[in-house]
């Protein structure tokens, strides 16, 4: 039987292993900076979680979930994003009694159904943060600081920070209502008949389709500036005075939704202009005021936003930007000509491994050019060669594969010299 992973998967392994570690390192050490604190939830949950706070009417909760009945015929989920689950968390342990705000951060697997294209998968890892309980523009700054912050250090140079409000249910209201009159009957029937439907239920999520015909007849769409209250427009104002202070570029955009319904106030993307343009977010995010009460809590703020790991590395690695390995490691392949040469070897690995040296040995007696050749290719600094030779004299030979330098040691009395060799006795 040959069984391949699902449509939409993939295994994660070589090279991508190495960008994902520098990108996942990257967010954390910035995380830190930032004062944010880990949180792990599970990676599915009573879909209710999802259902009611991202918006019954958006295309996630509509076509893209993983939804299944357990064996007592509860109804779950395999989360599609982190931001619903944490707000769960955060009321179901009452978070919320201690100093605010409350900063999180959290790296994990992500589910949706769509259709997988370059950048678009249907399991795909996703690092994000949310901070609940304040409302003041900084904390709205401040999350768009870090996702900036994480993609200049990544190396990133031509990406667009594209900032939005989509005001309070008040204004968002009057807005919408302005848009429904201004649109006309022919308008309407040139719709396609996801956006006829969400005239009807939630027209906010015409500007989310990718349509070329709807995109079309919501560009003649009025701004919502005009329809910002005062306090929203307020607001907006000062979240965009503070990017001005942390220099963060940005654009805005009045036709900026996003597809969550529990969205109020700003809101953000940052997009590549070298990526596919249905696909061409790599992170997002924005303020959601109401989702906290919304899930039984108090009446408490919040912002935050998601970055995707696995689009991150694809644009990585198309527009050439290299990982920076963690400096300095060295690594020593053990090649053991023979048999015979078996148990000093094993003692030599076993001396270097309690020291903290990253180290291997030949499990396979291949001619020793192509140990050498193999091990060079593997990223190995040094190749220490035990043959007949060593085992009689009890020394070893240490071959230094970058300077092409070689040494002998003896190794009853001088085996610390290896560690000096190798330069790797801060490593222990
Ligand atoms: P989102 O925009 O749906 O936001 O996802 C954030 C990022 O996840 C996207 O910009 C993209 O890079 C990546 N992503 C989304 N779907 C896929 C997919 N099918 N395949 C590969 N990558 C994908 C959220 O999830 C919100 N929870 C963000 C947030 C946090 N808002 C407030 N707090």
């Amino acid at each position: 039987m040959k069984l391949s992973s699902p449509r939409g998967t993939s295994d994660i392994y070589g090279e991508d292993i190495d960008y994902r570690n520098s990108v996942i390192g990257t967010a954390r050490r910035i995380f830190e900076i930032f004062n944010y604190k880990e949180i792990i939830t599970p990676s599915f949950e009573y879909t209710q979680v999802f259902s009611r706070s991202i918006g019954e009417g958006t295309d996630i909760v509509q076509k893209e979930m993983y939804t299944f009945q357990d064996r007592k015929g509860r109804s779950l989920t395999l989360r599609p994003e982190g931001t619903a689950s944490i707000v769960r968390s955060v009321v179901e342990n009452k978070f919320y009694s201690g100093n605010m705000p409350l900063k999180l951060f959290y790296i994990g697997n992500m589910f949706r159904y769509e259709r997988p294209q370059k950048g678009r998968m249907r399991e795909f890892w996703q690092l994000g943060a949310e901070s609940i309980g304040s409302d003041d523009p900084v904390i709205d700054a401040e999350v768009i600081w870090i996702l900036s912050s994480l993609y200049k250090k990544l190396g990133f140079k031509k990406l667009v920070l594209v900032v939005n409000s989509i005001g309070c249910a008040k204004c968002r209201k009057k807005f919408l209502e302005e848009f429904k009159k201004s649109l006309k009957k022919s308008d309407l029937e040139k719709l396609c008949s996801d956006c006829r439907k969400r005239f009807v239920k939630n027209p906010l999520r015409i500007f989310d389709c990718k349509n070329s015909s709807c995109i079309k007849i919501i560009s003649k769409a009025p701004d919502i500036y005009s329809f910002l209250c005062s306090e929203c427009k307020k607001n907006f104002k000062e979240v965009l005075k503070c990017l001005k202070r942390f220099n963060i570029e940005y654009k805005t955009d009045p036709g900026l939704v996003r597809g969550f319904d529990y969205y109020t106030g700003t809101i953000f993307e940052i997009i590549s202009e070298d990526l596919e343009s249905a696909q061409n977010a790599l992170g997002g995010g924005g303020r959601y005021d109401n989702l906290i009460s919304q899930f039984g809590g108090p009446e408490i703020p919040a912002v935050g936003f998601a970055a995707g790991i696995d689009r991150t590395i694809m644009l990585m690695k198309q527009l050439g930007i290299k990982v920076k390995k963690s400096a300095g490691r060295p690594k020593v392949y053990l090649i053991m000509m023979d048999e015979s040469c078996r148990e000093y070897s094993l003692d030599i690995l076993k001396y270097l491994r309690e020291l903290g040296v990253t180290s291997d040995i030949n499990f396979n007696n291949r001619n020793i050019k192509t140990e050498i050749k193999w091990a060079e290719k593997s990223g190995y600094d040094f190749i220490i060669i035990i043959g007949e030779d060593e085992v009689k004299s009890r020394s070893l030979t240490v071959k230094d594969i970058r300077k092409f330098k070689q040494y002998k040691i003896d190794w009853k009395t001088e085996r610390e010299k290896v560690i000096e060799i190798i330069g790797a006795g801060n490593y222990g």
